[in-house]
């Protein structure tokens, strides 16, 4: 149908006849002559459509005079030299002048135009008009060209492309199943997967050596700007490996890639912290190094105040209190600050106390008349705060206080403008293996349930279990976990034994999880490997917040599509013949 592409027609071509296709995305008639903005995927060429005293051009003009808002056009013209030069975009230098106009398709009246603005409702209901827009088509290639120099990637360096099955077993990453009924076993379930993972360090046991799969993934779980329902991640896995030999090859692969996709370099050498080390220091296990404030504990020095909110985590075991000093914050009105409350309130702080010192050294604070003059003065030294700024303290359990106040440097960051410019990654390790659930009064996994402790040894993990450490390792970018991974438990007694940690018994690890036990008797190797979210790589390279940006047909927060209507009910007769009953909503 065409000669070329709307969007790369250009000075080589001017003097010639082409023939184009695309929408009509800004038609003008300035009184007999129309300009029509014709774009493909590759972007926009004004097509111009004048009268000819020789050529009598007269149907080209009517024709172009009914062109509206994305009509499919189809134009035959000669390229000349524009007068009114764009240097904007590619086609900028020149114009077709129109020959012929077919028009293809009228559209009717549009719900928007991607020139509008409009809101994320209206955009995924009508999806296909949203992804026509060329910021859209920007961040979707993107991606497109992450997953392909990805796959360029591992495909030279011998890791071998396997699929692993959709429907399957419960594969525990920490969230809900989704579950699919068996036709042919009334009763039954196949679970989607979380995660290929136990597929994966099957391959290894199976002797594949190198693995990697761009892998659906789904987990019911809440939504939000970095979670979907259904995502994607680049997975991989390697047979006889350590820490450092995953590492230092996903790290490679990352900087590679970002290079060549994005035109971004990525530190020679990534930093690495431990978990420990960020909670403290960031308060937060995927810190956003970008910012460079810092947590500074003070529990010594406000141990002996007369301020019991204080006092209690200052001088218990688990306890915290942690002082978040903010450079210029004395600008804070009281407001703003309630505001910072708040904000620390949905990450379970009760309160926010806090050190005002204005910039001419006047002091306001609630928790000042607990102190005496001098223990005041060493807790204003010890976080450095001086004239114009302001301090945030944070005190209970450790983690409820890292957390809180993890996220305060967070908006601090963001409210004062202190999220330097470039790439902050890192590796986070030495995860604590497995978290108490005070609800369900059992210890969980803080990775998953295969991934192999620092101590070596059943009865010494059995002992240690409350401190014992894992295998387990994050890379961190700018604040997002863009991937996980960990060694793998690859004997049969340790993955027992850890089941049984985790209030698996028995009986129960061999239903859901004997094949695994028994292929780890028969000459498992050592193993390990990670998993990156390529969602939200993509949006870190596409510049956007939300990885809905960067997925064609993402669901909502409410975890629906809006342009299909899924989830939706389905007839009794196909329930029926799944064997499923619907119970009504109680
Ligand atoms: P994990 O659960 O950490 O590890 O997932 C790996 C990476 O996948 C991305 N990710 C998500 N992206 C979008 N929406 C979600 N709901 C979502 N959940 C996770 C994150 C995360 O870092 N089997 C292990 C990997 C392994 O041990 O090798 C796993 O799935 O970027
Ligand atoms: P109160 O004496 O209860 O008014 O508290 C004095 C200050 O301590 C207020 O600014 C509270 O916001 C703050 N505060 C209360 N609980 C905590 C807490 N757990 N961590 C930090 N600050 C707190």
């Amino acid at each position: 149908m065409r000669t070329h592409f709307c969007g790369l027609v250009d000075e080589t071509l001017i003097g010639q006849t082409v023939t184009l296709c695309g929408w009509a995305d800004v038609a003008r008639n300035l009184g007999g002559v129309c300009f029509i903005d014709l774009r493909d995927h590759e972007g926009i060429v004004q097509v111009v459509a004048e009268p000819s005293p020789t050529a009598g051009n007269d149907a080209v003009v009517a024709t172009a005079e009914k062109v509206g808002y994305e009509d499919c056009l189809r134009v035959t013209g000669t390229v000349r030299r524009r007068h009114a030069v764009n240097a904007r975009i590619h086609t900028g230098q020149v114009e077709v002048v129109a020959e012929r106009i077919e028009l293809l398709n009228k559209a009717e009246p549009l719900p928007f135009h991607h020139h509008e603005n409009p809101g994320e409702e209206t955009r995924l209901t009508y999806r296909y008009l949203d992804l026509r827009s060329p910021a859209m088509q920007r961040k979707l290639r993107t991606r497109t060209k992450l997953v392909s120099a990805l796959r360029h990637w591992l495909d030279a360096r011998g890791f071998q492309d396997i699929e692993t099955p959709i429907l399957t077993k419960a594969t525990p990453e920490g969230a809900r199943d989704f579950l699919v009924p068996a036709r042919m076993h009334p009763g039954e379930f196949y679970a989607l997967p979380q995660s290929p993972q136990l597929f994966k360090q099957i391959l290894m046991m199976a002797g594949f050596d190198r693995y990697y799969q761009i892998a659906r993934c789904f987990r019911d779980e809440a939504l939000r700007a970095d979670r979907q329902l259904e995502f994607t991640q680049l997975d991989m896995e390697f047979a006889w490996v350590s820490e450092r030999d995953v590492q230092d090859t996903v790290e490679a692969m990352i900087r590679d890639v970002f290079r060549e996709v994005a035109g971004v370099e990525l530190a020679a050498e990534f930093p690495r912290l431990t978990y420990a080390e960020a909670m403290r220091r960031y308060g937060s296990d995927k810190p956003d190094l970008r910012i460079a404030l810092e947590l500074v504990d003070v529990a010594d020095l406000v141990k002996d105040s007369g301020f019991a909110v204080f006092t209690g985590p200052a001088n218990e075991a688990g306890g915290r209190v942690c002082a978040l000093r903010i450079p210029g914050g004395a600008s804070l009105s009281r407001k703003q600050i309630d505001e910072y409350a708040a904000h620390a309130g949905k990450y379970g702080a009760k309160g926010l106390a806090y050190i005002k010192i204005s910039d001419t050294g006047e002091v306001s604070s609630p928790i000042q008349k607990f102190f005496d003059e001098a223990g005041f003065a060493a807790l204003v030294a010890q976080v450095g705060a001086g004239n114009g700024d302001l301090v945030f303290f944070g005190a209970g359990r450790y983690p409820t206080v890292s957390d809180f106040m993890g996220a305060v440097r967070l908006k601090a960051g963001k409210d004062f403008g202190l999220v330097a410019d470039g790439w902050a990654p890192l590796w986070v390790t030495d995860f604590p293996m497995f978290e108490w659930d005070e609800e369900a009064q059992r210890y969980v996994a803080l990775h998953h349930p295969f991934t192999a402790p620092a101590i070596d040894d059943e009865a010494d993990l059995r002992a240690n279990a409350a401190t014992a450490v894992s295998r387990g390792y994050d890379m961190v970018l700018n604040g997002n976990e863009i991937g996980g991974g960990s060694i793998r438990i690859h004997r049969s007694g340790m993955q027992s034994a850890v089941f049984e940690l985790l209030g698996i018994g028995a009986g129960e690890a061999q239903a859901k999880f004997g094949f695994l036990l028994d292929a780890l008797k028969y000459g498992a190797p050592p193993h390990g490997g990670i998993a990156f979210g390529i969602d939200r790589i993509a949006a870190l390279m596409a510049g956007t917040e939300s990885i809905r940006d960067v997925i064609a047909f993402p669901k909502t927060t409410s975890a629906q599509c809006l342009m299909t209507g899924a989830p939706s009910p389905v007839p009794d007769a196909q329930l029926a013949e799944v064997h499923v009953q619907v119970r009504p909503k109680g």
